[in-house]
């Protein structure tokens, strides 16, 4: 085939019309064959069929991450785990699952739900945005708890973390968010070398196999990694259940079913939409010959509503059999590594709003800032 024949869409990651509207583009990539060529930023493969994003990500020996992640590169170092290869993610990953997998904190549920009750606690007159004011609360005051940073950072490196890898704009001063995100890491890290605790940040911070700029990454992808993706996800399932008096109903009389609303959401919603690969060899994709070093965009977002995979994929179904198929949390070797604690928090958000209330009913308009994101949920609660 000649680069003449590739099936083609002008799919652009930096295009503003996807944050609400990127769901059609998917439905033209795979009525295409699920892979199409775009010419932007250099060029890439857009990859959307469920089947084909599912056997890339399975593939790290034949799709690489090390070249970066992101179409087009956002200028910061590269990613901790996320933008290395093996065998290097192997060690990296070991040190975040430290942080967050099953073994690290044996009272997560716990301390989950204790910071869920404090930010509940603040509802005044039996009111609660249950966006802004808990669920992107929620998962910083966790991820905080988590890496065993001070606290009084948490507002500054939020605005940070937005401006450099969200939304990629200056500060609202003017200044480099990088500078002072910068700042901030050294602060963290000598502050454990100096005075050690028993902390992860701690083991991070004088780990003989890390550099300093390893550290640094390292705190970074907790950071970036487990705040915004999970306060997105908890809140587009808050959003469902205040909108919905059915499925609340439901949800209450069977509270065994949130797991599973929990999943649905996030193959619905797909918080992060897509993350890039480069192939490391000429391989076919779906029968499209695909050259070495050239980058594919495999598109969770439209994996996840691939009709021949999830019929009925625009709608949320709470009996959908295989739902957990979904690549909400991607797959092979770099699949999410707070996948287990997105889905306790997610949970738990739900569940403790539940145990104080009978009913919740929405005050006012859910505000969107992408379709994956009700940023203000204004809700009574009764
Ligand atoms: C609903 C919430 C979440 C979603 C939808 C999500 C989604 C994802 C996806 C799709 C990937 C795969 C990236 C790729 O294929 O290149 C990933 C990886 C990752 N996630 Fe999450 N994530 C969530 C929560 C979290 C949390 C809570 C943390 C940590 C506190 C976290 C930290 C990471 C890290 C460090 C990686 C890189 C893993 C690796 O490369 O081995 N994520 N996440």
């Amino acid at each position: 085939m000649t680069s003449d024949t590739r099936p083609r869409t002008d799919f652009d990651p930096l295009d503003q019309l996807n944050r609400f509207d990127d769901f059609p583009r998917y439905d033209d990539i795979r009525a295409a064959g699920g892979i199409a060529w775009s010419d932007a930023h250099g060029g890439f493969w857009a990859v959307a069929g469920h089947d084909l994003v599912k056997d890339i990500a399975s593939d790290d020996r034949r799709f690489g991450s090390g070249a970066g992640v992101r179409i087009p590169p956002n200028g910061t170092p590269a990613t901790f785990a996320l933008e290395y290869d093996r065998p290097r993610h192997t060690a990296h990953r070991r040190i975040l699952t430290d942080a967050v997998g099953p073994r690290a904190t044996p009272n997560l549920d716990a301390q989950v739900r204790a910071h869920a009750r404090r930010l509940l606690d603040t509802s005044t007159d039996g009111r609660l945005d249950l966006g802004a004011d808990y669920a992107f609360h929620l998962s910083l005051d966790v991820v905080f708890d988590l890496i065993g940073a001070p606290h009084e950072l948490k507002a500054e490196a939020e605005t940070l973390a937005e401006a450099l890898f969200l939304y990629r704009t200056p500060m609202p001063d003017g200044s480099d968010p990088a500078v002072r995100l910068q700042q901030i890491l050294d602060e963290m890290i000598a502050s454990r070398v100096e005075n050690p605790r028993d902390d992860w940040l701690t083991q991070v911070a004088v780990h003989p196999c890390l550099s300093t700029t390893e550290a640094q990454g390292a705190i970074v992808a907790l950071l970036v990694g487990g705040h915004h993706s999970t306060a997105r996800a908890t809140a587009c399932l808050l959003a469902r259940v205040v909108s919905e008096p059915d499925l609340q109903a439901r949800l209450r009389a069977e509270p065994e079913r949130i797991p599973d609303a929990v999943e649905e959401t996030v193959r619905l919603h797909t918080p992060l939409r897509w993350f890039a690969r480069t192939a490391l060899e000429d391989v076919e994709v779906g029968g499209t010959p695909v050259r070495a070093g050239e980058r594919l965009l495999l598109l969770y977002a439209g994996a996840n509503r691939d009709p021949q995979r999830f019929p009925g994929a625009d709608v949320f179904d709470l009996d959908r059999p295989r739902s957990r198929d979904h690549l909400a949390f991607g797959w092979g070797i770099h699949r999410c590594v707070g996948m287990p604690l997105a889905q306790l928090e997610i949970r738990v958000a739900l569940e403790e709003l539940f145990a104080r209330t009978t009913d919740l009913t929405l005050t006012g308009e859910v505000t969107w800032t992408s379709s994956t994101e009700p940023r203000h949920i204004p809700t009574r609660l009764a």
